[in-house]
């Protein structure tokens, strides 16, 4: 009777899986904040992408760790940059797997910031400069689009960022190529795990100038519909479980999917609580999980893809 009548069910179908990946050689290190999760040189991730696609997940999200910063952050549209390099590993060896591109700066910027730095900004004096990032931006989403990517995700909440993106893939005749955009994205203390396991914390200020308040909830609906006025293929809110409302929200205005990311403060929460015996794991990340599906999410951006398409695997088979 249960089974006949629940209204909400996890799928496999519905994650996307992240994935950091390093600059090197031989590069096969534990997060220590996110356990069971790695930093991967492109030579040690076969056997990750072997499990990934066997257990059926069918995305995954990229992040690069460079080798050199600079002030721009150029490494991003290098077309021998990492990221490069591993979407054409990836669609070479996993031609079905889906290659989507996390599109921003922070991790390739010496300051850390999620784009260029100028002057005369209202809070530190020196702020990023919204505008001069767009052109940088796109320039990165087109060497992505020319490795082969199936689709490009722009993370840094700067204004404007879906039409450049759209308008220079267009250009250059990558018309088809999807775009989810981090509509709204919280300056949120979950994202601290990242930080570490992506070398991204900003070295000085905050992101408090480009990414929304926790408090905000209409300015979330007004972030989302510059996106889907700008032509973005899939909405995004981030982080996902103390922002369940406003996927509410964006499910109910838009006809665009609507993808969250579950993101790695709020794993590491769940998988510390596990591992001192508090709380039983499984459950409480199916339970997480499914929330964040009845909220509204028909995409779920989770470091938990793996673990929860054994469950969900286990569950059928029974
Ligand atoms: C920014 C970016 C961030 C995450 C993904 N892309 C965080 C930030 O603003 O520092 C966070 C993801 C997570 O916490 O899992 N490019």
């Amino acid at each position: 009777m249960r089974r006949l009548v629940r209204e909400t069910k996890l799928s496999v179908d519905d994650f996307i899986y992240p994935l950091f990946i390093e600059e090197g050689k031989d590069i096969e290190t534990e997060i220590s904040s996110m356990p069971g999760i790695k930093r991967f040189s492109l030579d040690k991730l076969s056997p990750e992408l072997d499990e990934v696609t066997t257990l059926g997940i069918p995305a995954v999200l990229l992040f690069g760790i460079p080798k050199n910063k600079d002030s721009k952050g150029q490494e991003t549209w290098d077309d021998e940059g990492i990221i490069q390099k591993t979407i054409r590993f990836i669609k070479k060896d996993y031609p079905n797997l889906m290659v989507i591109s996390d599109v921003c700066f922070c991790e390739y910027t010496d300051h850390g910031h999620c784009g260029i730095i100028s002057g005369g900004g209202i809070i530190s004096g020196e702020d990023v400069d919204n505008d001069k990032t767009l052109t940088n931006i796109s320039k990165q989403a087109l060497s992505h689009a020319r490795a082969g990517v199936d689709m490009v995700a722009p993370s840094g909440m700067m204004d404007g960022t879906i039409a450049s993106v759209r308008a220079a893939l267009d250009g250059e005749g990558f018309s088809d190529l999807p775009v989810m955009a981090y509509s709204v994205k919280y300056a949120s203390a979950f994202y601290g795990p990242f930080r570490d396991a992506a070398d991204s914390a900003p070295s000085f200020g905050d992101r408090n100038t480009y990414q929304m308040d926790p408090a905000n909830r209409r300015e979330g609906m007004h972030k989302a519909k510059f996106d889907s006025d700008e032509g973005a293929d899939i909405l995004m809110v981030k982080p996902a479980l103390s922002y369940l409302d406003i996927i509410s929200d964006l499910k109910a205005e838009f006809d665009q999917p609507i993808a969250c990311y579950n993101v790695s403060g709020e794993y590491a929460m769940i998988k510390a609580a596990e591992k001192q015996g508090w709380i039983d794991g499984p459950r409480v990340m199916m339970e997480s999980l499914l929330s964040m599906k009845r909220a509204g999410a028909d995409i779920i951006i989770t470091y938990f893809a793996k673990d929860a398409a054994r469950l969900l695997h286990n569950k059928t088979s029974q």
